[in-house]
C-alpha cells in the first residue's frame, strides 16, 4: 500500500496513529538537527518533521530532497506546538520514521504555488506542472462538478445521453471545418463536427424524444478569450416542444447548476429581451445587465448644428458614465486612444462633462451652446458630475463600438462584479443575416432554424425582416448557450436552403439525408446547446475559458506542450494521397 491517508486528511483525532503518506515535496526547511518537509497531493498539504531522535539515514535522505520529488513517508501523527490556521491539517504534523524517494525531480521551471513566478508561455509548455497548482486544480474541480450536476439534472428530466460520430460531413454552424483525409476513400475528407446538430435532429426523428450529450465540437475560427478551436457543448434536443418548453427546461437546469455547485439562487424567472431591444439598448446580443449605462440616441438633439461628423452620421449614440466628470484630460485622451485601437476601430470619441456647477464642457463646444448640450444631458438622464461619451457613424458599427466602450467603462468603474450572475434570455433573433462580402444571406443561427410562423409571409418579399424561433442565454456579457425550434418539414427546409443560395443539387448533396428523414414522420422539435467551457468560466468569475480546460490551445491554435499541429512525413502524406502546395 502506497499510503494510508491523503495529504489533506489528518486531524488532531489521528494523533498517535502510525500513517504512511505519499506525495510531492512542496518545501524543505533544514535547520540542521531539525528538518521540516511539506508534502502535497490533490487533497492538501501535510507537514513532516524530523528531529533529534530521528534515525540518521532518514535524516540524511530528507536532506537530499528537492522541490517536486515524489516521496513516501511513514511516521506517527503528533499535535503541533504552533498550529497553522491557514491549512486544514495545520494542527498536526507527522514525525517521520521512514522515508522513501519514489522519484526524483528536476528543479521545476516555475514555482508550483498559488502565486507562481511562471509566465503564461512557460506554464503552457509545462502544462502538466501548471496543473499541479491549486488554483488550476480548483477550476477543473468546478468543471467536474458542473458536468456531474448537468448529467444529474438532465437524467432526472428523462434526457438520454447518446453519442454521435466525430468523423462526419460538414455542418454549417458558421465557422470553417477542420477536415480529416480518408485513406480508404482516396481524395475524400471527413469534417469534424462544429456541433452534432443534424444528428440530434435525426435522433428526434428516431423517437428518442429527449437527447443530451456533453460533447467536443470543432471550429476553425479566429480565437479569443472565450473561443477555442475544440470546445465542449452540453448539447440538447427535445421533441414535441415549443420555445417556451425549451426555455423552461433549461432555465431549470441553469438554476439547478448554480444552486448545486455554487449555492447561488438565481432569479426565479430569467428576464427576456428581444434581439432588437438588446441591440438598441446595449448594442449587443449578449448584454451584460449587471449594470446600466444603456445606450442613448442623440440624433435628434445633436444633428444640424454644423458639426459635419454628426450631421452625416447614420447613428449618434451615447452612454452616461455616472460620476465620471472628474476624468482628467489625460484620462479622456486615454479613452479616446482606446476606442481608436484597430480592434475597436473608432475614428474618434466625443465627450460631454456635466460639471457640478451645472455648466457643460464638451470636446465640440465650437458647435454647441450650453443650451444645446443641456439637451444631450437631459436625453441621457445625466446629473451634475456625470460624463457622457458619444460615438457616431454607421448604425451597426457604432453599436458594436459603443458596446465595447460600455463594457470597458463597466470594468474601469468596477461595475462587473464576478460574484454576481445575471442571466438573460435573448429571443426573436432574425432568421437571416445579409453578408456584404458574399452578397447573400447567411442563417443567423443555422439553416435548420424555423422562421416564426407569423413572419412566414415575409420570406419572399422581405427575408431580412423574418424573425426566427431562436434564443440565446446570455449571462454577464457572455453567450452561454443558444438554440432554436427547428424546421421539421421538407418543403420549408428546402425553401430555406434556396434562400441561403444553395442550388437544389447542392442542398441535396449536403443535406439530402436530413430532408429525406423529414419525409418519414419527423416530430416538431427544438433544442439548444450550452458552451460548457464558457458556463464554467462564468461560474468561476472569469472571462477566459482557457484556464478551465485541462490542455487548451493558445491564440494561434497551437498546443505548445505537445507541439501540435505539426507537419506529416512524406510516407503518411503519400498513403493519404495528399500533395502539399
Ligand atoms: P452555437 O453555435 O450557438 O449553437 O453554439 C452553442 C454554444 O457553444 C459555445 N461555443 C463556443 N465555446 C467555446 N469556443 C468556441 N469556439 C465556441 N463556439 C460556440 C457558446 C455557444 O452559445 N448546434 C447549435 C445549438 C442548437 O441550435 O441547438 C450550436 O452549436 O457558448
Amino acid at each position: 500500500m502506497y499510503r494510508t491517508h491523503t495529504c489533506g486528511e489528518l486531524r488532531t483525532e489521528h494523533v498517535g496513529t502510525k500513517v504512511t503518506l505519499a506525495g510531492w515535496v512542496q518545501t524543505v526547511r533544514d535547520k540542521g538537527n531539525l528538518v521540516w518537509v511539506d508534502v502535497r497531493d490533490r487533497y492538501g498539504i501535510t507537514q513532516i518533521v524530523a528531529e533529534d531522535g530521528t534515525a540518521q539515514e532518514v535524516m540524511s535522505t530528507l536532506k537530499t530532497l528537492g522541490r517536486e520529488f515524489v516521496v513516501q513517508f511513514t511516521g506517527t501523527v503528533a499535535a503541533r506546538s504552533s498550529a497553522n490556521p491557514n491549512i486544514p491539517t495545520g494542527e498536526i504534523e507527522v514525525k517521520v520514521e521512514e522515508v522513501k524517494v519514489l522519484n526524483a525531480s528536476l528543479v521545476p521551471p516555475f514555482t508550483i504555488e498559488d502565486d507562481t513566478d511562471g509566465g503564461e508561455e512557460l506554464r503552457a509548455r509545462y502544462r502538466y506542472l501548471d496543473l499541479r497548482r491549486n488554483p488550476v486544480q480548483e477550476k477543473l474541480r468546478l468543471r467536474n462538478k458542473v458536468a456531474l450536476e448537468t448529467r444529474k439534472y438532465l437524467d432526472s428530466q428523462d434526457f438520454l445521453d447518446v453519442e454521435t460520430p466525430v468523423l462526419i460531413k460538414s455542418t454549417p454552424e458558421g465557422a470553417r471545418d477542420f477536415v480529416v483525409p480518408s485513406r480508404m476513400n482516396e481524395g475524400q475528407f471527413y469534417a469534424l463536427p462544429q456541433s452534432p446538430q443534424t444528428f440530434k435532429q435525426l435522433l428526434m426523428v428516431s423517437g428518442f424524444d429527449r437527447y443530451y450529450q456533453i460533447v467536443k465540437c470543432f471550429r476553425d475560427e479566429d480565437l479569443r478569450a472565450d473561443r477555442q478551436p475544440e470546445f465542449t457543448q452540453i448539447d440538447c434536443e427535445m421533441a414535441f416542444v415549443e420555445q417556451e418548453d425549451v426555455l423552461n427546461t433549461f432555465e431549470g437546469m441553469v438554476k439547478h447548476l448554480f444552486k448545486a455547485v455554487k449555492g447561488v439562487e438565481l432569479e426565479e424567472k430569467f428576464p427576456r429581451m428581444t434581439y432588437a431591444e438588446a441591440m438598441e439598448r446595449y448594442g449587443s446580443d449578449k448584454p451584460d445587465v449587471r449594470f446600466g449605462m444603456e445606450f442613448v440616441d442623440l440624433s435628434d438633439v445633436a444633428k444640424g448644428n454644423g458639426f459635419g461628423i454628426f450631421d452625416s452620421a447614420e447613428a449618434i449614440l451615447a452612454i452616461n458614465a455616472e460620476q465620471c466628470a472628474v476624468y482628467t484630460r489625460k484620462q479622456l485622451d486615454a479613452l479616446t486612444d482606446w476606442v481608436k485601437r484597430p480592434q475597436i476601430g473608432c475614428k474618434g470619441m466625443i465627450y460631454l462633462k456635466c460639471n457640478e456647477d451645472g455648466s457643460y464642457k464638451s470636446s465640440v463646444d465650437k458647435f454647441y451652446s450650453q443650451e444645446d448640450l443641456a439637451k444631450w444631458a437631459e436625453k441621457a438622464n445625466a446629473k451634475p458630475g456625470d460624463l457622457i461619451l458619444v460615438l457616431s457613424g454607421d448604425l451597426d458599427k457604432t453599436r458594436k463600438q459603443l458596446n465595447e466602450l460600455r463594457l470597458h467603462m463597466g470594468n474601469e468603474l468596477g461595475l462587473r462584479n464576478p460574484n454576481e450572475f445575471k442571466p438573460l434570455w435573448v429571443v426573436d433573433f432574425p432568421l437571416l443575416e445579409w453578408d456584404e462580402e458574399t452578397n447573400r444571406f447567411h442563417a443567423m443561427h443555422h439553416p435548420f432554424t424555423s422562421p416564426k410562423p407569423e413572419d412566414m409571409h415575409l420570406l419572399d418579399s422581405e427575408p431580412g425582416k423574418v424573425r426566427a424561433n431562436a434564443y440565446d442565454l446570455a449571462m454577464n456579457g457572455v453567450e452561454l448557450g443558444g438554440g432554436s425550434i427547428r424546421i421539421h418539414d421538407r418543403a420549408v427546409q428546402s425553401r430555406m436552403f434556396d434562400l441561403l443560395g444553395f442550388t437544389k443539387e447542392e442542398a441535396e448533396a449536403q443535406f439530402g439525408f436530413l430532408m429525406s428523414a423529414f419525409e418519414y414522420g419527423a416530430p416538431p422539435h427544438g433544442g439548444l446547446a450550452f458552451g460548457l467551457d464558457r458556463l464554467v468560466a462564468t461560474m468561476g468569475g472569469s472571462e477566459s475559458i482557457r484556464d478551465y480546460i485541462a490542455f487548451p490551445k493558445n491564440n494561434s491554435g497551437r498546443d505548445v506542450m505537445i507541439d501540435a499541429p505539426s507537419p506529416l512525413d512524406n510516407d503518411q502524406l503519400e498513403e493519404l494521397n495528399i500533395k502539399l502546395l
